[in-house]
């Protein structure tokens, strides 16, 4: 039987789970695959930080990256790692010195995955980077492959684990925003610096990835629009459920006349919509294509072995590819220039909340601005905060974002306005 010879760089959360399935797999996936994948070199800074995991007698740990990249028994370079800057050499090292590379790394496929998938492409080796999206959900597999003979219209999901854990905690059990994020911190689900999660950012890199597939066409994390968590407050979420809506924070990518529009951002969905009932630290993804219809799947977007089970389903397809000498045939498809579509035009329901003064006519001063902006209300709900104050929640028809800026600037010069706390989408089931 072959052998073929891989190195994992970096040994943390997802390395350790693909060594583990590597490991406790082993028979498996030689049976499965007709070759023995042996882990060859491990590349880590600081080998002492490991010394509680017996390595096999194949392996050992090497410091200097150039133990890897100059070993032409190495035919695979794992990249889990993270980041864009040493990571992004490291596997432009690999590609270029003729090894197939698999990566879980979405920061630097956000960022570079067309240029890399090109790189691999022209060296005649594989890249390969299911864990870069959703963690143990094989979707660019799907996307690539069992979805390949659709045109794909639209993809929504719930691509971050952290997010949707805080959400649904707020919503579960009425807990503080600033609370939950402590939690999601200690049970290890958010980063240490968890900006890229809370602020949307990393839901934004996953979506740029599986849009450039669906899509055709090279999509950067740059083209995504990005709004993020942080202004969510637990009273939007009870007025949420009282209009039946549940609150996620949803990437969007969608196909229209106009071209490609690009979205993260927070937003209530009808409680019967299948992502509605996805909930914790799940993740959720949604496809539309002209075939299938629509198609979800759903499973856990992060964590040591679901993650290291996409990246072992690469290590595999990528040790068959070169058992039958055919790796670099993966081509990206990029040969399509849609237009990405303003945000500002895109059309949706709104739910705004505002403090008002708790005085006769105030209403009618609302509605009459709404009716100059051709906004009509779909339903309003007040409550009496104290005797000077109420607060409004108010859900309109479908209008441009355009309009809703319109309408806040012209609430904000009403004197009886106090404040507009909140504008959060309503998407439709
Ligand atoms: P960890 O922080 O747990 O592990 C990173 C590993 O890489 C550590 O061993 C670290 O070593 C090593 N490392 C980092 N920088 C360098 C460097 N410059 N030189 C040598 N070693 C380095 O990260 P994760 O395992 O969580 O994430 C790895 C990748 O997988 C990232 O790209 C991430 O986005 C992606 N991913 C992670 C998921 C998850 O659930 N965790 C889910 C999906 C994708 P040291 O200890 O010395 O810092
Ligand atoms: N921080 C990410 C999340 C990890 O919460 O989903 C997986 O990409």
């Amino acid at each position: 039987m072959t052998t073929i010879k891989i190195a994992l760089l970096g040994f943390g959360t997802v390395a350790q789970g693909t060594f583990n399935l590597l490991q406790d797999n082993a028979e498996l996936i030689r049976n499965r695959t007709g070759v023995n994948v042996e882990i060859s070199k491990i590349f880590v800074r600081n080998p002492d930080k490991y010394s509680h995991i017996t390595l096999p007698e194949t392996a050992q740990y090497v410091t200097d990256i150039d133990e890897v990249l100059k070993d032409d028994s190495i035919q695979m370079v794992v990249e889990l790692m993270g980041g864009t800057t040493f990571a992004k050499d490291c596997v432009e090292g690999a590609l270029k010195a003729k090894k197939n590379v698999v990566t879980a790394n979405k920061d630097l496929l956000a960022e570079s995955g067309p240029y890399l998938l090109d790189l691999a492409s022209k060296n005649g080796v594989d890249l390969r980077f299911e864990a870069s999206v959703l963690g143990g959900i094989p979707i660019i597999r799907t996307l690539y492959e069992s979805l390949a003979g659709n045109r794909i219209t639209e993809i929504i999901g719930i691509m971050n684990g952290t997010t949707n854990f805080i959400l649904t905690k707020m919503s579960e059990e009425g807990l503080s925003y600033q609370d939950v994020l402590k939690e999601a911190q200690d049970l290890g689900y958010a980063e240490a610096d968890p900006t890229a999660d809370v602020e949307g950012l990393d839901a934004a890199r996953k979506l740029a990835i599986l849009a450039s597939i669906s899509f055709n066409r090279r999509i950067f994390f740059e083209d995504v629009s990005v709004e993020g968590i942080t202004s969510i407050d637990t009273e939007d979420i009870k007025f949420g459920k009282e209009f039946g809506y549940n609150i996620k924070l949803l990437g969007i990518a969608k196909e229209t006349s106009q071209g490609l529009s690009l979205n993260v951002y927070p937003a209530f969905i009808p409680t019967t919509h299948p992502l509605a009932s996805v909930r914790g630290s799940y993740n959720a993804i949604y496809v539309k294509g002209n075939g299938i219809d629509d198609v979800m799947l759903y499973g856990r977007g992060a964590g040591s072995l679901p993650t290291g089970s996409s990246v072992v389903s690469d290590i595999m397809e990528v040790a068959k590819n070169i058992s039958y000498n055919e790796t670099g045939r993966l081509k990206p498809f990029y040969y399509d220039q849609k237009n990405i579509y303003s945000p500002g035009k895109i059309q949706s329901s709104y739910y705004l909340r505002l403090e008002v003064d708790n005085k006769t006519g105030v209403l009618a001063k609302i509605s009459a601005k709404l009716a100059e902006q051709k906004i009509s209300v779909l339903s309003i709900v007040q409550r009496n905060m104290d005797p000077e104050t109420a607060v409004l929640a108010i859900v309109t028809s479908k209008c441009p974002r355009s309009y809703i800026l319109n309408l806040i600037d012209s609430f904000n010069s009403l004197r009886s306005v106090k404040s507009v706390n909140s504008v959060i989408r309503i998407m439709e089931a």
